[in-house]
Formats: C-alpha cells, sequence, structure tokens
C-alpha cells in the first residue's frame, strides 16, 4: 500500500510509524510512507500557510493554495484523500478494515482552526474523526488512522498477533479479559477454568467475560 502524508509536524508521523509492527512493513515494502512538509509549499519568503479566517474570530486556518499544491501532483485516479478533522465522521475498525483495501491514501492533516472549506469540496474524499475531544495536531490521528488500516494488511502480522482482530471484529464485542504465568501473582489467582483444560468452558468463559466487559464498558456495541 502506498500512503502520502501531508502535514506541518512530517516527524509527528514518521517516528511513530518507523517503529515496531508498522516500521517493520515499511522495510519489508507491505507499505511505502512517504510524507510531505506543507511549509515546503509555503507562499513567498515567510513560507505562509495559514492565513486569520475570514468573518473574524479565533486561530489560523490552512490556506488553500499550499495544500492543493502539494496534494495534486500525488494525486491519481487510485488515490483516496481523508482528512484529519474533530468535524469528521468517527474512525472506527470497519472503516480501517474498508481502506485497507485501497491502494492508494493521501492522509491531509489538520491543524489550528481547521483547512480552507474550498480543499475540502474540491479535493476531500472523506473526512475523519478520531474521537470527540480535540487534538492539536491532525497528523496524531492520521498516525493512528495509518496505524490501524496498515496492521490488517496481509503479512503485517504474524499469527501469533492476527489474533487480535478478533476484537471489534466478528463478534462486535470487547476483548475478554487475559492472564499468562504465575498462577498466582500478590495473591491473587488466574481463574480456576483457565488451568482447567477443558477447552469448551473456557471458550464459554471468554464469551461470557466479553459480554459482561463490553456491558459494563461499552454498553453502546451491545
Ligand atoms: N485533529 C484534531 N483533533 C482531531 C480528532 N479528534 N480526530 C482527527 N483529527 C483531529
Amino acid at each position: 500500500m502506498q500512503v502520502d502524508v501531508i502535514t506541518l509536524f512530517p516527524e509527528v508521523v514518521t517516528v511513530p510509524l518507523g517503529a515496531s509492527m508498522i516500521g517493520r512493513a515499511q522495510d519489508r515494502g507491505l507499505l511505502t510512507l512517504r510524507v510531505h512538509d506543507l511549509r515546503d509549499q509555503g507562499i513567498g519568503k515567510h513560507r505562509q500557510v495559514d492565513d486569520q479566517p475570514f468573518g473574524g474570530g479565533p486561530g489560523m486556518v490552512l490556506k488553500p493554495e499550499p495544500i492543493f499544491a502539494a496534494l495534486d501532483p500525488l494525486r491519481t485516479s487510485k488515490s483516496r484523500v481523508l482528512l484529519l478533522t474533530p468535524q469528521g465522521r468517527p474512525f472506527h475498525q470497519r472503516d480501517a478494515e474498508r481502506l485497507s483495501r485501497e491502494e492508494h491514501l493521501i492522509f491531509l492533516c489538520g491543524h489550528y482552526e481547521g483547512v480552507d472549506q474550498r480543499i475540502v469540496e474540491s479535493c476531500v474524499d472523506e473526512e475523519l474523526s478520531i474521537g470527540d475531544y480535540v487534538l492539536t495536531n491532525g497528523a496524531i490521528a492520521a498516525a493512528v488512522v495509518i496505524d490501524a488500516v496498515v496492521r490488517l494488511l496481509p503479512g503485517v502480522l504474524g499469527d501469533d498477533e492476527s489474533a487480535i482482530q478478533e476484537s471489534f471484529g466478528a463478534s462486535g464485542l470487547l476483548d475478554h479479559p487475559h492472564y499468562t504465568r504465575p498462577a498466582e501473582w500478590r495473591e491473587m489467582k488466574v481463574p480456576e477454568i483457565l488451568l482447567s483444560g477443558d477447552h469448551a468452558k473456557i471458550i464459554a468463559w471468554r464469551a461470557e467475560q466479553a459480554r459482561e466487559r463490553t456491558r459494563q464498558n461499552r454498553p453502546d456495541l451491545l
């Protein structure tokens, strides 16, 4: 998969995505990540990328010309352009699955009060939010979305890790609790059933735990 990111803060994307599994996916050619500094397209000697909002109000708005100059050369008929913004549609696991089937994603990272609406209307395929809170910087949100998408590409996760995809996957529930050795730690014992070797009972226990956790933490999923 090819991923391009346009941001004022390239390192916010390159550093986290250079580590661990996504870093390895890049080394193995499963992901080609290119991060473009929007400042390179800034206007004039100060490389201006933002300006005050028409109509007044606080903050600055990203100007359309630098964004278009960065974006236009990257676009082909196979690209999908995503804008990260708290005003976007909520990003869910099913969006990660859908986007993992695309060939080329271009992420535009909002900043300050946002981007000029004419860019949204003329260039953006979808606006995504990673949650109901405001970050300083859409690049953090882009790194989150890219991680969630790329880990679904065939070959990125080993078999062991692939099971993790079950959370939010087929069942639509939160995952059940996990335990490992030692069987007793600080007088807390691992539930007996997990040591029983009775596979059918373990499956039933885990399913019940998943339902109970979901009821407590995320009743909206039920
Ligand atoms: N930029 C700032 N906050 C954001 C959020 N919650 N999701 C996506 N982009 C953002």
